[in-house]
Formats: structure tokens, C-alpha cells, sequence
């Protein structure tokens, strides 16, 4: 079969088995051409909630089908590959959680919604990408353990001096990977070219950006941009998705590093498999698991709104 013939079978399979297929703006171009919803985290936290489906397949890592079958636990949930986790997500478990909510009891625990189901059943609200610096603004509280990542942490911190912001060492390994010199040089090879960065990179980058936000953000702003040529900060994936969007336009990679291997490991196949009866990783929550990790998805949801 070539792509378009598993695209069309794909298709058809979904709607005959009820399926709803989300895919997060990382994964491959063939495959965000067959999902019904495409987007970063918090789009596709919104959308898994209202989708009429009995069945929801995720493209995209585990903690993402996590948060679909939180919103939605009457739905059987599929993740595309079972392998694809997020490093970010795994990096602090409960009991240290736990630990240092014990040395900052009046801290309100804002934690990105890269985090396991479990963690999240200990924390007061999620936040995304594109909602962090809404959210962490709306809070009363002054004070705010901001876990785990503390590059878009600082981001936040910078644009809320008036929050008591505390950081734990966490992020994400790829977009953490890059660093100043990397900027300056693309900054110096493309003088035509804005710099749009993921809050996820370090301070020392983004300080260099020319728009900071989510990876829908990245790509809405250099759809609507009248500037033709753009260094995307973020996953090699939306330079590629922004040039076939923009074909006028040129796109360039902020650093060769920018691969989410655990985006990488959803193929067009895996999607078949999945919507045929015949693969996918089945997410499955205990109940209590879902209630406690609800509450803080809910409250970002109707914060970020
Ligand atoms: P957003 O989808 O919020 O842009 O986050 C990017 C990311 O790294 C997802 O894991
Ligand atoms: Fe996790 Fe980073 Fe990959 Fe996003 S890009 S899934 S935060 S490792």
C-alpha cells in the first residue's frame, strides 16, 4: 500500500469503529493530514473533552492519552505507539513532590501538563504551554511551586514579577538542548529571519526571540506574519508543517537537536494498526487516579478558557 491508500483505509476505519483521532503538531505531516483534531497540548486537552467518539486514538506521548482519558474515562483511549513517553513527564515522582510540598506548605503546585497522571493527583492546577503565564496570573496566591519545567518557569516568572515563582531543576531535554551561541549564529545567518521560540527553551534563548509561545502559537503567528522568512525554535516537525502551510515562506531550523524522538515513534502504520482493531496501547486509570488528577485539569481548563 502506498501512504495515500493507508490514509483512505484510515478514514474509513475510523468512522466505521468510532474513533477519534487526535495527533499532537509534533508528529508527521501524513498523519495530521487523517486526524480530526490537530494542535498543541492545551487544543488537544479542549478537544479530547467534547469529542463524540466512544473511542479516542492519541498520536502523541503518554501523559497526553492521560489527560484524554482523565477528561473522558468512559472512553476507551488508545495511544498510538505504547513506547512514546516524555522524559520531561517522568522526572519527578510523587514522593519528592510530596516532600517539597512539606518545606512550602502555602504554595499553590502548578504543574505543566507534560506530568504523569499520578503526579498530577497531588498538584492544585495544570497548566500548558499556552495558558502557564494566563493561568499562574489568575492564581490569588503570591506564592507558586512550578514544577517540572524551569525554563517555561522562568518564562512565567518574567512575565509575572509580582509572583513569588519557586523552580525545580526539570525540562525538556530537546528544547533544553539548545543554547545562546546556537541563537546568535542563526540570528547572524538569517539577518531576514524573526526567531519564534518554545517557552521550553533556556531564558538564554528565548531572551533572543522575536515571539515566544506554544507550538500552535509558533505557527499561527508565522502563518499570519507579513516577515517571509522565520528560525522556528521548536520541533524539527513545524518548520517542515509550516513550509508546506507557507509555501511562500522559508522556515529554518533553530538547532539540528530539536528531535522529539518519542514524537518520532507514531507511524502512519501505528495509526492503522490502531484504528483496525490491531494495535495502539489501551490507557487504563484507576478511578481514584482520575478523580484526584481531574481536579487540576479541570481547573485549567476553566482558567485558560
Ligand atoms: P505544546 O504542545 O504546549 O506547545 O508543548 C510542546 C511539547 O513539548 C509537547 O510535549
Ligand atoms: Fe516531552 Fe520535550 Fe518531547 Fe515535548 S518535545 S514530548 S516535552 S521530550
Amino acid at each position: 500500500m502506498n501512504i495515500q491508500e493507508i490514509q483512505n483505509r484510515i478514514l474509513d476505519l475510523k468512522k466505521q469503529n468510532d474513533i477519534c483521532i487526535l495527533a499532537h503538531s509534533y508528529v508527521a505531516h501524513e498523519i495530521l493530514e487523517i486526524a480530526d483534531f490537530t494542535g498543541d497540548s492545551y487544543a488537544l486537552s479542549v478537544k479530547a473533552k467534547s469529542a463524540p467518539q466512544k473511542t479516542v486514538l492519541m498520536v502523541g506521548v503518554r501523559f497526553m492519552a492521560e489527560t484524554v482519558k482523565i477528561l473522558s474515562p468512559e472512553k476507551r483511549v488508545l495511544l498510538a505507539s505504547g513506547e512514546a513517553g516524555c522524559p520531561m513527564a517522568e522526572q519527578m515522582d510523587k514522593e519528592l513532590i510530596k516532600a517539597v510540598k512539606r518545606e512550602y506548605p502555602d504554595y499553590t503546585v502548578v504543574a505543566y501538563i507534560n506530568t504523569t497522571a499520578a503526579l498530577k493527583t497531588i498538584c492544585d492546577v495544570c497548566v500548558t504551554s499556552s495558558s502557564a503565564v494566563k493561568i499562574v496570573s489568575s492564581i490569588e496566591n503570591p506564592n507558586i511551586l512550578f514544577i517540572p519545567d524551569c525554563n517555561l518557569g522562568a518564562y512565567v516568572r518574567d512575565q509575572l514579577p509580582e509572583k513569588n515563582i519557586k523552580l525545580l531543576q526539570g525540562g525538556c531535554p530537546i528544547h533544553a538542548s539548545v543554547n545562546e551561541e546556537e541563537a546568535i549564529e542563526a540570528k547572524k545567518k538569517h539577518p531576514g529571519a524573526l526567531l519564534l521560540v518554545h517557552p521550553e527553551c533556556k531564558p538564554e534563548v528565548v531572551r533572543h526571540a522575536d515571539y515566544v509561545g506554544s507550538t500552535s502559537g509558533i505557527m499561527q503567528f508565522a502563518e499570519k506574519s507579513d516577515c517571509r522568512e522565520f528560525i522556528i525554535g521548536t520541533e524539527l516537525s513545524i518548520a517542515e508543517h509550516l513550509q508546506y502551510a507557507c509555501p511562500d515562506k522559508r522556515f529554518y531550523p533553530l538547532s539540528k537537536k530539536l528531535i522529539c524522538q518519542n514524537m518520532k515513534l507514531s507511524t502512519l502504520v501505528d495509526v492503522y494498526d490502531a484504528v483496525r482493531g490491531a494495535g495502539g496501547a489501551e490507557i487504563e486509570l484507576d478511578a481514584d487516579t482520575i478523580t484526584k488528577a481531574r481536579r487540576c485539569i479541570d481547573a485549567m481548563i476553566e482558567l485558560g478558557g
